[in-house]
């Protein structure tokens, strides 16, 4: 079975490589030819752990690139389309995908025969059944089902850890316009046996995609909603608020050794900055969409946005109630990516809070172990300094916002200690050691 990949960006170039690292062989498409250049010669466009070595492993052995999707669609039976797909003007944009399918199914059609075309990225719940499907039929007149297979196979992998949750996936998801296509699904994804396979409706699997990740951003909120009312409280510490909330029987387990066990999920019950990224602020805001498009008001997840929009104001007032106005002042802002171990800066709000601090007046100086280039690409309008150390830009500013929980970051306070005591610190993550530091606030504290 040979498989093609459309889109060789994070989804795209991870799905690839991972499938060519278990043995299937794969023809990876990219139209962006700087990037396709760059993946040719075993680089990546962007960071995540491990990729980079898998990339030069099955690089012109399992893996193969193109810049065209013809080529590739000839050549193989199943195509996994994992093209972009933004929001313009608070809908998802559906061209790209749109785009995609129509070289693809052009090339099914000339070549007369059956094959898989699987929609990887993600789209608002009904896309694939009416809108793609109309289009193929429409447009080229063929039968879905028949001539063509259509399915929906949502990706989860979160960025920072995604060849690994790749290679080790927890479900699979398909959803499939007939039993063949299910099939040759099941077939390609005996490798990552026995990851369990739930098999559903094309709708039901876009609507799994969107409730996982508005559910993950709804406890984000929650935990910044909490500690927004912490931290007008007196008296009320938000990590003992949330060890209280923790120890409930219904979140942590005792264990018959006598450990307690805590799910995964608790690492999103923590007050922050704010989501960002590629994909929770975009598929809140489209599966909100979708709802009000179809009659349903998402009181709820229109919330969880208005929450998550006021988090970097909120970073920056707490600040401001702990070390005063920064007009003219030299603050530091740690931490750009949207997460540790990623470059990725879509939609981060440490750039917000950048931008808001521009807006106060101060000198702004920034750094982060791998986001700099991209942010120097998005901001080239504004005036900030750069650092490529971190001992720097300690000892350039009166007070540091930290909003990423870089693993260098854990030593903050070994470096603050030896160079800048007095230096004032801003934990918009809340993972710092508060007793290491003289001067010091978090998110959740009272600051009025
Ligand atoms: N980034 C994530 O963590 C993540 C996780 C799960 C799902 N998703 C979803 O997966 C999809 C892709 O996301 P991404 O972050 O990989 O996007 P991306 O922008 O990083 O990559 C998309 C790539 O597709 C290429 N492309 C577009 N049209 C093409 C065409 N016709 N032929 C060949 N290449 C084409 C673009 O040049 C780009 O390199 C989106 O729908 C996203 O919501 C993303």
């Amino acid at each position: 079975m040979i498989l093609s990949v459309v889109g060789l960006g994070y989804v795209g170039l991870t799905t690839a490589v991972c499938f060519a690292q278990k043995g299937i062989k794969v023809i990876g498409v990219e139209k962006d030819l700087s990037k396709l250049e760059k993946i040719r010669s075993g680089e990546p466009s962007f960071h995540e752990e491990g990729l980079a070595k898998l990339l030069q492993d099955n690089l012109d052995k399992n893996f193969h690139v193109s810049d065209s999707v013809r080529d590739a669609v000839k050549n193989s039976q199943i195509t996994l389309v994992c093209v972009g797909t933004p929001t313009v003007k608070h809908k998802i944009d559906l061209s790209g995908v749109l785009g995609a399918l129509q070289e693809i199914v052009s090339e099914v059609c000339a070549s007369k025969k059956f094959h898989v075309v699987v929609i990887k990225s993600t789209v608002v719940p009904g896309s694939t059944d009416s809108v793609f499907r109309e289009f193929i039929e429409q447009e080229f007149n063929i039968t879905v089902g028949k001539d063509i297979g259509l399915c929906v196979n949502p990706e989860f992998l979160r960025e920072g850890s995604a060849v690994q949750d790749f290679l080790e996936p927890d479900r699979i998801i398909i959803g499939s316009s007939d039993k063949n296509s299910e099939n040759a699904l099941v077939k390609l994804y005996e490798v990552f046996k026995p990851a369990p396979i739930l098999f559903v409706s094309n709708t039901t699997a876009e609507l799994i995609k969107y409730t996982s990740n508005s559910f993950f951003a709804t406890l984000i909120s929650f935990s910044n909603e909490i500690s927004n009312i912490a931290e007008h409280l007196p008296g009320a510490e938000i990590n003992t608020v949330l060890e209280g909330l923790f120890m409930d029987r219904r979140i942590t387990r005792l264990q018959k050794n006598g450990n307690f066990e805590r799910p995964d999920l608790i690492s999103y019950i923590r007050p922050g900055i704010g989501f960002g990224g590629s994909c929770f602020p975009k598929d809140v805001r489209a599966l909100a969409s979708c709802a009000e498009a179809i009659g349903v008001n998402p009181k709820l997840l229109k919330s969880v946005l208005e929450v998550n929009d006021y988090q970097p104001q909120n970073v920056l007032s707490i600040g401001e109630g702990a070390f005063g106005q920064f007009r003219d002042k030299s603050v530091g802002v740690l931490g750009l990516s949207f997460k540790s171990n990623s470059d990725d800066i879509r939609e981060s709000k440490s750039i917000n809070l950048v931008e808001l601090l521009l807006a106060k007046g101060a000198n702004v100086y920034a750094y982060d172990p791998m986001a700099i280039p991209n942010t120097k690409e998005l901001l080239r309008d504004y005036h900030i300094k750069y650092f490529e150390k971190l001992a720097d830009v300690i000892s350039m500013c009166e007070t540091v916002f930290v909003c990423v929980d870089w693993k260098e970051f854990h030593q903050l306070d070994e470096l603050v200690a030896s160079i800048k005591p007095e230096l004032n610190i801003v934990d918009a993550k809340l993972f710092l050691n508060r007793n290491k530091f003289q001067n010091y606030i978090a998110v959740g504290d009272s600051h009025f």
